[in-house]
């Protein structure tokens, strides 16, 4: 692929929306996707739509209010499947099947307990069907990561063959470890015939937690579209982390990717997925947990507020977050309290913080954080007694 843009494809209203508890409803699944769009992603997986009557209106709903984006919807390779997402996909200005099959010895034998001769019979009629509907498809592998890689070939070259777009090679138990993840695109890359003709996309899950960097190393092997989800929310151990990748790729211009993705709209969007998904995202999740841009330690804080660089490789505007926090615990030094101090309009000489930075480690010890309330009532009392 002579570009370097590294296509989004949002899955979190189908991956994500498979979490137990964070099922969406259809006014939801629209509110979302509009917000994707504007965030800057290039495809929205909107969900199955022959899984339930309510899947299929969303699809269709999604279909209709979306325009620049590309609206997904996911499939068997199963005729009646691919008819009804072809059919809630009718509205879309840029209507996407996603359909596949089992690639990897355990799901021929016990999904589907057939021949990777059948498999491949199926995933081309499922391909030219789909192809019949819409002229854009993607074929996924299924657990791809544990698939034999020659079978994969053959398999990745017949979709090619019979009108795939785009090819994901999903590991979808994310068993895989980076090195091995990009090796799996090296040799397609080389080895199917066709390659050219196609994008070739990463799907990682996150078992061992390694979903981020598998993508990566997909896409620094030659993938040019990275499936992912708003909080890294999805199946077992969850999905890529949308934000994760974009900020990886925009972090290192030396890998020469881009993304469409607006930075400054992932942590709103991170919240707004949050609370509409009721899925709390923690506390020092990279790029958007609550501590991803809070200090704690003397050494950091102290380095911090001499340069932000010392100890951030991200400004938070760049993420739409505030500022960042320095938080007062028993592990905070003097500048930090110094720093908070002035923040709160009160100006001290080194002896007063140096008084006070005692004081001030008698209540720390006492407390999980020191807060201005505390900070307050410590300083008003130099203040009387000077
Ligand atoms: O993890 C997976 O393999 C999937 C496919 C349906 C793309 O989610
Ligand atoms: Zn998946």
């Amino acid at each position: 692929m002579a570009d370097n843009k590294v296509f989004i494809f949002d899955t979190t209203l189908r991956d994500g929306e498979q979490v137990p508890g964070c099922k969406l409803n259809t006014e939801e699944k629209i509110k979302l996707a509009l917000k994707l769009e504007a965030l800057g992603v290039d495809i929205i997986e909107a969900g199955f739509p022959i899984s339930s009557p309510g899947d299929f209106a969303s699809v269709e709903e999604i279909s209709k209010v979306i325009k620049n984006a590309t609206v997904c919807g996911l499939t068997r390779a199963v005729q009646k499947d691919i008819e009804v997402a072809a059919a809630a996909l009718k509205p879309a200005v840029r209507p996407r099947i996603h359909t596949g099959i089992g690639s990897s010895d355990n799901h021929i034998k016990y999904k589907f307990n057939t021949t990777r001769e059948n498999i491949i019979e199926r995933a081309v009629a499922a391909v030219k069907l789909a192809r019949n509907l819409v002229p854009d498809v993607e074929f996924f592998a299924e657990d791809a990561g544990r698939a034999d890689l020659q079978f994969l070939a053959r398999l990745v070259e017949a979709v090619i063959g019979a009108g795939a777009t785009v090819v994901n090679i999903p590991d979808t138990t994310g068993s895989c470890l980076p090195h091995q993840y990009a090796e799996k695109f090296s040799y397609l890359l080389n080895h199917v015939a066709n390659a050219d003709k196609a994008i070739f996309s990463c799907h990682c899950h996150n078992d061992l937690g390694l979903a981020t960097a598998n993508s990566i190393a997909g896409a620094i092997a030659g993938a040019r579209q990275i499936e992912c989800t708003i909080n890294g929310i999805g199946e077992r151990a969850g999905n890529t982390s949308l934000e994760e990748v974009v900020m990886a790729i925009k972090k290192h211009p030396e890998l020469d990717l881009y993304t469409g993705v607006d930075t400054t709209q992932l942590l709103p969007m991170s919240h707004l997925v949050a609370e509409t998904m009721r899925m709390v995202v923690q506390p020092n999740k990279a790029v958007v947990g609550d501590n991803a841009f809070s200090h704690s330690s003397g050494i950091h804080q102290d380095g911090f507020l001499k340069e932000a660089t010392t100890y951030e490789i991200i400004a938070p505007h760049e993420v739409g977050a505030d500022t960042s926090r320095i938080v007062l615990t028993a592990r905070s030094g003097r500048s930090a309290l110094a720093y908070r101090f002035k923040n709160l309009g009160y100006e001290f000489d080194r002896n007063q913080v140096d008084e006070l930075y005692q004081q001030f480690l008698n209540v720390a010890d006492a407390k999980k954080e020191v807060g201005d309330e505390d900070l307050k009532e410590m300083a008003d009392k130099v203040k009387t007694t000077a």
